[in-house]
């Protein structure tokens, strides 16, 4: 039997709770008899029930009515089912309790608390196991999750608002907005994709920023990383309010990214003055650069983002895609050199 549609459809059950479930992956399950779809679950918030569950509780309300046992079904699932106790059950285990006899897999878990360890388990209790299918579009949907997995640290993006004449703000600390209002409003989306937000001690002085995600839709939060080794930290200024901070003195940027390798954090955007930008960038460890250049001029009262001409593609970035947004220009670079 051809699985590939109930697997888009898992997919798709899975992606609308990608606010909610992150920093962990998005999940989506269904229990088919023959072509019938019995039940579906997903995912639906971080240390919530796992997708599987959700399926198969839904699935033994229907016992009589719809089937008249679990071994009767197959299940479809995104993501392979885990095998650990996390903050719920192993998943795996269920399954095999529940009596179901043959389970789609879309893609391998690449965590390697779970990889193969789930699938394996469902084997040995003669459970007959397919995985694979739409693997690619799954990979895509958790794209973070599996980076982290594949490079052994979050995926990191930098983005930076520009003047037309490359600068990033005025050399006499005079604040002027340099996007327009709609890219701004754009920033906020870029936020919620992440995990976490980062910047430095000068841009939490000279900006008072909230740097958080102001979004109309129900989200988790980004975390909030600041690099700083200044004495007498200010927790008055609105970066500390309602969030988690994590203040690192450390000026060594591998450092900073290696904490998080064994952390949930999947993916870290760095929102950063030239300093701390360039940082990122000259240690190889920027994924994707997102700017957002505005049609103005700072002139000689700005501050340069960059040193060099053509610094971005020396730093090894190619343009990806590029729109206007009003009179702004958003420009999204991928890291070319990995
Ligand atoms: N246009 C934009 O998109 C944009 C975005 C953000 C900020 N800004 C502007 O940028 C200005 C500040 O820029 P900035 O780069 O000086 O400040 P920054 O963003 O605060 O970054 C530099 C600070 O980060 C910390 N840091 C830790 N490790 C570092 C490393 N390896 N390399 C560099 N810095 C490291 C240090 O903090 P400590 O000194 O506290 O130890 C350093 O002073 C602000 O005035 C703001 O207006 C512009």
């Amino acid at each position: 039997m051809n699985y590939d549609n109930f697997m888009r459809r898992a997919i798709s059950l899975a992606d609308a709770y990608k606010y909610t479930a992150k920093p962990n992956p998005v999940v989506g399950a269904i229990l088919l008899k023959n072509k019938i779809i019995i039940s579906e679950g997903a995912h639906q918030k971080y240390g919530a029930a796992h997708a599987e569950i959700n399926a198969i509780n839904k699935a033994k309300k229907l016992i009589g009515k719809k089937f008249e046992s679990f071994e009767e079904l197959t299940l479809i699932c995104t993501l392979e089912p885990c095998n650990h106790f996390g903050k719920t059950g192993p998943c795996s285990d269920a399954i095999i309790n529940s009596g179901i006899k043959k389970v789609v897999i879309g893609s391998k878990d690449p965590n390697p608390k779970v990889s193969g360890a789930g699938i394996q388990n469902l084997i040995k209790h003669g459970v007959d196991v397919e995985v694979g299918i739409c693997d690619e579009l799954v990979k895509k949907q958790n794209k973070f999750f599996f980076f982290k997995h594949e490079f052994n640290r979050p995926y990191v993006t930098v983005k930076i608002a520009s003047s037309k004449d490359e600068k990033s703000h005025n050399k006499d600390g005079s604040s002027t907005w340099i996007t327009c209002k709609k890219s701004r409003d754009d920033v906020q989306q870029v936020r919620i994709n992440h995990d976490a937000i980062l910047t430095g001690g000068n841009t939490l002085i000279n900006d008072n920023p909230r740097m958080n995600a102001r979004v109309n839709f129900i989200a988790n939060q980004p975390k909030k990383i600041l690099l700083t080794n200044k004495k007498n930290i200010d927790f008055t200024k609105k970066f500390f309010k309602n969030a988690e901070v994590d203040i690192l003195q450390e000026t060594n940027i591998k450092k900073v990214i290696d904490r998080y390798k064994n952390s949930e954090i999947n993916s870290i955007l760095v929102e950063a003055g030239p300093k701390l930008v360039n940082s990122f960038l000259s240690d190889g460890l920027v994924d994707e650069l997102i700017i957002y250049e505005s049609p103005d001029l700072l002139g000689s009262n700005g501050v340069n983002w960059f040193e060099e001409d053509n610094a971005v593609e020396n730093f090894g970035f190619k343009l990806e895609s590029s729109y206007k947004i009003e009179s702004d220009l958003k420009k999204i670079y991928k890291n070319v050199k990995r």
